[in-house]
């Protein structure tokens, strides 16, 4: 019954990357470095074969190129990032003229093909001088921060009407300072917490500025939200999910959307005396400076369960102390990646979203499935036969049509991402686009199967 699943006329049809993931020309034309063009130079090992980011699919020599293929594969909306580092070389102070060059003619090309630009200001790309600073940690950056917002919203904000503060800002925080996949990879939950409470407020600060000009259009913030499912509802398992969702969900959620914090989290930060450094009236800015708009990045759940295994108590604080993941026996895997897949997942957020944050204005910002050794499904004219990809964007189209029905404000579909695309330490181990991309051949770009299949999507608007 394929007419139960068309989509609204208007719903934004579309795919999402980021600077330093597509761009490449990383030293080029006055970039500064950003960490990861610092973190490649000192350690390149560190990456999956050894790719930098200077490696990436060329865009900033190919856009029209690209743009063209877009719109070919029927795109109404594209989302990227402007890169920090490569408009203010030093993260502060003077503008790079070929920067606003590059951005704007590639907001033009965007528009010439009826594409609007989705534009993102941060996607893990501190420029490498802020993050000698202190990065997030300190507060000069977010004042820093700040300027490079007001500077994107003077120069670009008549033709961008979609602005987004970060993309998933928990990533950077968790990776920088408790993980050690992002540079300088340190383990210190005190700096995680720090790092995180600026990244909000200097959120909050770029929303405040952004309305202040009245430049008719939207801001707001793209979030990874990972529904937290308890292994039982035994009272403890429950109690474990709803900590984790405090810690990886509703630490960034609440504030973008309500200006608050959740309690359970307050607390404990408080008992284990982690709460950040806080200034006379940043709780007042982040209250009263939320988004408009919010974009969720899903790719798969959490599964959690009380605590069983027994920490040491001198080891460093993870949010870990206070929940084990749970193995569910019999969980859909991808095969190709190692991630769970659970389209229902996408329903519950979209569900979650509705009721509990004022059923905000929303989309998918990201949802994708990567998969390593992807030309092993070539077929014999040399496109990538990905029907796994189609199965996979199809099962999850269906729960946010179901959201739809059900009075969810979603207002489109991102796709992660258009053309394979480097991904930090994993460089180009698992490809997510619906174009791929030969390294070995000078990045030449092949419409996928499900290239084909998006656009006839987008352009019906059915499944
Ligand atoms: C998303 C990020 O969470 O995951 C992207 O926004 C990233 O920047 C993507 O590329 C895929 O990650 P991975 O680790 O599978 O390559």
């Amino acid at each position: 019954m394929v007419k139960d699943y068309l989509f609204p006329k208007d719903f934004w049809w579309g795919s999402a990357s980021s600077a330093t993931q597509m761009e490449g020309a990383a030293n080029k034309d006055g970039k500064g470095k950003n960490i990861w063009d610092h973190w490649y130079e000192i350690e390149p090992n560190r990456f999956f074969k050894k790719i930098g980011p200077s490696e990436t699919s060329q865009f900033y020599e190919r856009y029209k190129e690209d743009i063209a293929l877009m719109k070919e594969l029927g795109h109404n909306s594209f989302r990227f990032s402007i890169s920090w580092s490569r408009l203010i070389p030093t993260g502060e102070g003077e503008v790079n003229p070929k920067a606003v060059q590059f951005y704007n003619q590639v907001m033009d090309e965007l528009w010439n093909h009826g594409i609007e630009p989705f534009v993102n200001l941060y996607h893990f790309d501190m420029p490498f001088e802020q993050q000698e600073k202190g990065g997030w940690e300190s507060r000069e950056v977010v004042k820093a921060y700040v300027k490079y917002a007001e500077t994107c919203f003077d120069l670009f904000g008549d033709r961008v009407k979609k602005w987004f503060t970060h993309n998933e800002p928990i990533v950077p925080v968790e990776n920088q300072y408790l993980y050690g996949h992002h540079y300088p990879a340190l383990c210190n939950f005190q700096k995680c917490v720090q790092a995180g409470f600026h990244s909000i407020l200097a959120s909050a600060m770029a929303i405040r500025a952004y309305h202040k000009r009245n430049l008719g259009g939207k801001i707001g913030i793209i979030l990874n939200l990972t529904p937290s499912y308890p292994r039982s509802q035994h009272p403890a398992d429950v109690e474990a999910a709803k900590i984790a969702d405090a810690f990886f969900n509703r630490s960034f959620l609440d504030p973008s959307v309500k200006g608050t914090f959740p309690s359970e989290l307050v607390d404990i930060l408080k008992k284990e005396g982690f709460m950040p450094h806080i200034e006379d009236g940043d709780i007042t800015l982040i209250k009263e400076n939320t988004v408009d708009l919010l974009g969720i990045n899903y790719y798969q759940p959490r599964r959690v369960k009380a605590k069983e295994n027994l920490f040491n108590p001198n080891a460093p604080f993870m949010p870990e102390r206070y929940f084990d993941y749970h193995d569910m026996p019999g969980k859909k895997m991808n095969p190709y990646r190692g991630w769970e897949i659970y389209e229902k997942g996408i329903y519950d957020i979209l569900m979650n979203v509705k009721e509990n944050y004022g059923n905000i204005e929303c989309f998918i910002s990201e949802n994708g499935m990567g998969v390593e050794n992807e030309t092993r499904f070539l077929n014999e004219e040399g496109m990538i036969e990905d029907d796994y990809r189609i199965e996979f964007y199809e099962e999850h189209l269906k729960w946010v049509h179901q959201a739809i029905q059900d009075g969810s404000n979603v207002k489109g579909f991102h796709v992660w991402t258009f053309i394979d695309n480097w991904s930090w330490l994993n460089a180009y181990k698992n490809r997510y686009g619906l174009v791929s991309v030969d390294l070995d051949k000078d990045c030449k770009r092949t419409v996928k199967k499900s290239g084909y299949w998006f656009k006839k999507l987008a352009v019906t608007g059915l499944i």
